[in-house]
């Protein structure tokens, strides 16, 4: 049985890599999560684990800690022995990373770092596997495709802190042999995405629009591009690099770029609607400084790793779609029983 640690298990990634590992039998998983304290339970996406069959449910286990909290860090490192440590933890959106610089570099540059001393102090006795959440922000302003050779430009508080974050991991290899990898991910949703972030707050908006529960649509910039795909297929990654002889970084990306206009076209016809009746722009949703495209090239990890993205751009609205459509059928439903 191995074991593994995830930071950021309540998050979108954390969830479905918590539930793939749980999923494996050869080798199993005991999977064990870092969480924050919040005033209020927050844990949504990984409640489900704990409802599957005993055995799952008794291989899943929670422990309070915190990124900005190193002592949490090392007591926790000490007492669980993590054959693998994922650090998927972060203050992950952009546009907040604009009004909280400091606390964003902190929990995401600083954080992995005090990860990292943790897992160096227990590698001296074991062999400790350590994935670090890069992402494709840290690219920036460089010129599309980016791949592995791409000189970085972040143009964000969050993407700085990113790339601080990434060199610690890959001085942590070369410095002290960690087995270190960083994945350099491009953008990946889902269902489980955060309502904030631009995929996920179209099909929301789309399917309440659809239903009555909402009029309109209010957006920032629609001609950024994205290399989106499926966050289930993204993890599959994470732990493919962890099961590699050698540690090393690698792209994680479908390469093809769509707009966000295209997101919303394709999300809004799927429901017979057209976005353009519905959409209205704000400026408080554009950023100081922009990413206008990213298109990944994921050559490495297609060779390597034999990855490749299963879940195709039509193929990922659609899902996220029809998700939402459900829950926005919920609410009506919900609100015509509370009326009666
Ligand atoms: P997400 O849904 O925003 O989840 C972030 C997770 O980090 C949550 O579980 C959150 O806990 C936790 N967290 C925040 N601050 C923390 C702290 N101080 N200490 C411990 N945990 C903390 O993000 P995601 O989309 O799953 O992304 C996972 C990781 O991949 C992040 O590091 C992100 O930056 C990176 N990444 C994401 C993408 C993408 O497209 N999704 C692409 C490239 C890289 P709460 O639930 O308590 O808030
Ligand atoms: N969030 C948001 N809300 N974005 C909007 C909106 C809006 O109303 N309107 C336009 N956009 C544009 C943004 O300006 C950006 O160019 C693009 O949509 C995508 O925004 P997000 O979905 O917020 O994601 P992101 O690309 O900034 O960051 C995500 O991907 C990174 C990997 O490239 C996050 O998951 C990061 O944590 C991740 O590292």
């Amino acid at each position: 049985m191995k074991r593994a640690l995830i930071t950021g298990i309540s998050g979108q990634d954390g969830s479905y890599l918590a539930e793939f590992l749980l999923s494996l039998s050869q080798p199993a998983y005991e999977v064990h999560g870092l969480v924050r304290r919040s005033s209020s339970l927050n844990r949504q996406r990984i409640d489900h684990l704990f409802k599957r069959d005993q055995d799952a449910h008794d291989r899943f286990h929670l422990h309070y800690a915190d990124l900005a909290d190193a002592s949490s860090l090392s007591s926790l490192m000490e007492q669980l022995r993590p054959d693998e440590v994922y650090n998927l933890g972060a203050q992950s959106h952009v546009r907040v990373s604009f009004d909280q610089p400091l606390y964003t570099s902190d929990v995401v540059g600083l954080g992995t770092l005090r990860l990292l001393e943790a897992v160096r102090q227990l590698n001296r006795t074991q062999l400790v596997k350590f994935y670090q959440a890069s992402s494709s922000e840290m690219f920036g302003s460089a010129p599309p495709p980016q791949g592995l050779d791409t000189p970085f430009h972040p143009r964000s508080p969050y993407a700085c802190a990113k790339l601080y974050a990434h060199w610690q991991t890959v001085n942590y290899r070369e410095a002290y042999g960690l087995f270190a990898c960083s994945g350099i991910l491009f953008n990946h949703e889902s269902p489980r995405r955060g309502e904030s972030f631009v995929t996920r707050k179209v099909t929301l908006g789309a399917a309440r629009i659809k239903e009555g529960l909402q009029r309109k649509l209010v957006m920032g910039n629609l001609d950024a591009k994205r290399d989106w795909g499926f966050a289930g297929d993204y993890v599959r990654a994470m732990w493919m690099m962890l099961q590699q002889d050698e540690p090393g970084d690698y792209v994680v990306a479908t390469g093809e770029t769509h707009s966000v206009r295209e997101f919303l076209e394709v999300a809004f016809s799927y429901l017979d609607l057209d976005y353009r009746d519905y959409v209205e722009f704000d400026p408080k949703y554009t950023r100081p400084s922009e990413v206008d495209v990213l298109l990944g090239d994921p050559i490495k990890a297609r060779e390597v790793l034999g990855w490749r993205a299963e879940v195709d751009f039509p193929s990922l609205v659609q899902m996220m779609i029809e998700h939402d459509l459900e829950l926005a059928r919920r609410e009506k439903y919900a609100l015509g029983y509370q009326m009666v």
